[in-house]
């Protein structure tokens, strides 16, 4: 059986205090996880500490970082590296962000160094991939997200990828409101799963939890996740409302 993840990617957004309330809001919903379901909430670097330490308590719910650098470590001013995640407690790291691909070029080469990077320091990725607009209307949605796996993925071994959480996040379902119907992230689930049978065999497959992420919200996140395939989500702006974001959890299957 594998875990069903509800992810909040809260991007670059909140104070501290803004931050503690959110979670404590979060805690104090109640929320009762079933054998396999997962909260992570993913918020900036200088948050992670108190996010483990309000955390702690509660099984079930994890943190992440949403990025880690592609070095080991060195003269890189300004970067976070894994093992630093690694020696304060993280969980989690969303690695191949759309945000990230576009705004600080990181290719899928450099993705597979961040991947390898992280899961040598005990971090689990969340792998983020996905279609822009373009590709989606032309159709070849499925060629590019295969590339994506390929090129930063598809070069660990089946043990490396137990630690390995999927999020597929079209980008034309960004922050746009624009969620994907329930039968394309369907799909596209779907097909992603048979491209890691294809590579690793079916258990390997069958055994990995691939989110989706794209505007879902409470109102759509019960049909998504329903879907065989989505195995959960990676909330970006619904994350940050403590009521939507246990609403979209409570939706899990
Ligand atoms: O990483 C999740 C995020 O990109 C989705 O954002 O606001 O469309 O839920 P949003």
């Amino acid at each position: 059986m594998r875990k069903k993840i509800v992810a909040g990617n809260w991007k670059m957004n909140l104070t501290l205090a803004q931050a503690e309330q959110l979670i404590n809001d979060i805690l104090q919903a109640g929320l009762r996880l079933q054998d396999g379901q997962e909260v992570v909430v993913a918020t900036p670097f200088p948050y992670l500490l108190k996010a483990k330490a309000l955390l702690k308590n509660n099984p079930g719910f994890y943190v992440a970082a949403q990025n880690c650098a592609s070095e080991k470590s060195g003269a890189y001013t300004g970067e976070v590296s894994a093992e630093m995640l690694q020696s304060i407690g993280v969980d989690y790291v969303i690695l191949g962000h759309s945000e990230r691909r576009e705004y600080f070029q990181e290719s899928n080469a450099i993705l597979a160094k961040k991947i390898d990077l992280a899961l040598a320091n005990g971090l689990k990725p969340i792998f983020c991939c996905g279609e822009p607009l373009e590709v989606r209307k032309a159709e070849t949605q499925n060629e590019y997200v295969a590339k994506q796996l390929e090129e930063s993925l598809f070069h660990l071994t089946e043990e490396q990828l137990k630690n390995v959480v999927i999020a597929y996040e079209p980008i034309w379902a960004i922050g746009t409101g624009l969620t994907a119907s329930a039968a394309q992230a369907q799909d596209m689930h779907a097909y992603i799963r048979s491209q890691i049978a294809a590579k690793y065999g079916r258990e390997a497959a069958l055994r990995t939890t691939i989110q989706y992420g794209g505007s879902a919200k409470p109102s759509n996140a019960g049909e998504l996740f329903a879907c065989p395939d989505v195995d959960g989500g990676l909330i970006g702006g619904a994350s940050l409302v403590a009521a939507d974001f246990v609403a979209i959890v409570k939706s899990l299957a």
